[in-house]
């Protein structure tokens, strides 16, 4: 079985209750309920699940993490799905709301939380509103409550929606905006484990992460961990965007080959056209050139090739794309979304844009170049959280694969590709 996440994807039925029940859901969660919260965690541990959200980390060795000091402790999923390019938690939470909500179950029993709250992003208002609605049928039926499913178990669920800004899906940024404080992210240590929502003990993890679990506890972690590859577990929903024939969201086992699922998934590339650059893991992870991806799409695969899995959102670009225009674009985006705490970060990623900008528009300097590689060496590592990063990453990676077409620029002018914007100075 090499796709378990996106099966009632196509089921209408998932989208209520008693037909997500018939289709088998909630079975595993009865289960679950009655094993130790240890064995729980032990088989989260085994499957060697990678939090989906980015960073990679092990689900159940952050569970383990939590200290046992008495306090309420929090499970925080963040469903604020900011990074461009990825676009599957919000089908997880649309098309299947109730593995999501089983996984909930799950996790709060294993770490032994009685609040959950599911951190959504603030334009996905039907998500919202329509987890909201499943929540309420669980209250209903005692799913929720004093005694979830009849067991002696306490647990309520509650839907937070963010106002729009990608730095609420770092999750200490996310952590301060639900509490209802500016969205910044916070120095760790101490991490969310520790010290997280409330200054209470609180695991955050990924929609993903979290809709993983049913089925972990359904077939046992052994399982899981055999689908993927040694120390990375399971599937990935890998969510194709850009020049292919056939877009989408493709859920493949962990180690599956890139070019296999670009060339013959998604139909390779539209038009006949030739393959020039893939931004594999979200837009803040380095681009490969079509030499560089015949590669398992895991950590360890995609960390070989200089670049990073992260949330596994695959952009797609053939030879029409002007890689420095793709460049600026995305410095516009880091520049808009740094917070501002840190002055690498804020002032490194609007030099970054300016620079950027001005290549794009036949006005850069031979020096640039140089100028653009020290700006983005001094953003990295030196930030209170890794957005900075995230915008030196993908400015390192054009630059040292497309620096041609960066001098090209420098030395026509203009945009070897032609320009059909108005430079923004030239805009009222
Ligand atoms: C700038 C920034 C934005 C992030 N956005 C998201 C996001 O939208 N969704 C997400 O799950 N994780 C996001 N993360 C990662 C979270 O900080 C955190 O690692 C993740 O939610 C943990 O869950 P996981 O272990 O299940 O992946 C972001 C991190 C950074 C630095
Ligand atoms: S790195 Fe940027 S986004 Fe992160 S805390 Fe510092 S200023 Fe804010």
């Amino acid at each position: 079985m090499d796709s378990y996440l996106t099966r009632n994807f196509d089921r209408p039925d998932a989208k209520t209750l008693a037909g997500y029940e018939k289709l088998g859901g909630f079975r595993t969660a009865r289960k679950a309920l009655g094993m130790k919260p240890e064995d729980v965690v032990a088989q989260v541990k085994a499957a060697n699940l990678r939090g989906r959200g980015g960073a990679g980390f092990p689900a159940g060795v952050k569970w383990g993490f939590l200290p046992d000091n008495g306090k309420p402790r929090y499970l925080v999923v963040n469903a604020d799905e900011g990074e461009p390019g990825t676009f599957k938690d919000r089908q997880l939470m649309e098309r299947d709301p109730y593995q999501l909500l089983e996984g909930i179950l799950i996790t709060c029993h294993a770490i032994k939380a009685k609040v959950a709250y599911i951190y959504v992003r603030g334009e996905l208002v039907h998500a919202a509103r329509f987890l909201e609605e499943c929540i309420e049928e669980m209250r209903f039926k005692h799913y929720l409550g004093k005694r979830c499913m009849g067991m002696p178990m306490e647990l309520d669920v509650f839907v937070h929606r963010g106002a729009g800004a990608y730095i609420c899906g770092e999750e200490t940024a996310l952590l301060n905006s639900l509490e209802g404080k500016r969205g910044e992210p916070r120095l760790k240590p101490p991490f969310p484990a520790v010290e997280g929502a409330f200054a209470d003990p609180t695991i955050v993890n990924n929609v993903e992460s979290i809709a993983n679990i049913p089925h972990i506890l359904e077939h046992g972690g052994e399982w899981f961990a055999k689908l993927g590859v040694e120390g990375d577990g399971g599937t990935r929903i890998f969510g194709v965007s850009g020049h292919v024939r056939k877009p989408g969201l493709y859920e493949r086992p962990v180690g599956y080959n890139l070019r296999t699922l670009l060339f013959e998934d998604c139909g390779g590339i539209r038009g006949g056209n030739q393959l020039k650059a893939v931004i594999p893991g979200g837009s803040s992870t380095p681009v490969l050139l079509p030499s560089e991806i015949d590669i398992p799409l895991s950590i360890e695969g995609l960390q070989g090739a200089g670049s990073m899995v992260g949330s596994a959102a695959i952009i797609v670009m053939d030879e029409t794309v002007c890689t420095v225009r793709a460049m600026w674009r995305l410095s516009r985006f880091y520049h808009h979304e740094s917070c501002g705490q840190c002055t690498p970060c804020r002032d490194g990623c609007g030099w970054i844009e300016k620079i950027m900008e001005r290549i794009e528009f036949g006005k850069g300097v031979p020096e640039d170049l140089e100028t653009l590689e020290k700006t983005a060496h001094g953003l990295s590592g030196t930030t209170i959280c890794p957005l900075a990063d995230a915008c030196a990453m993908p400015t390192l990676g054009f630059l040292g694969k497309f620096r041609k077409e960066f001098e090209e620029h420098i030395e026509k002018k203009e945009c070897p590709y032609g320009n059909a914007f108005v430079p923004p100075w030239e805009v009222d």
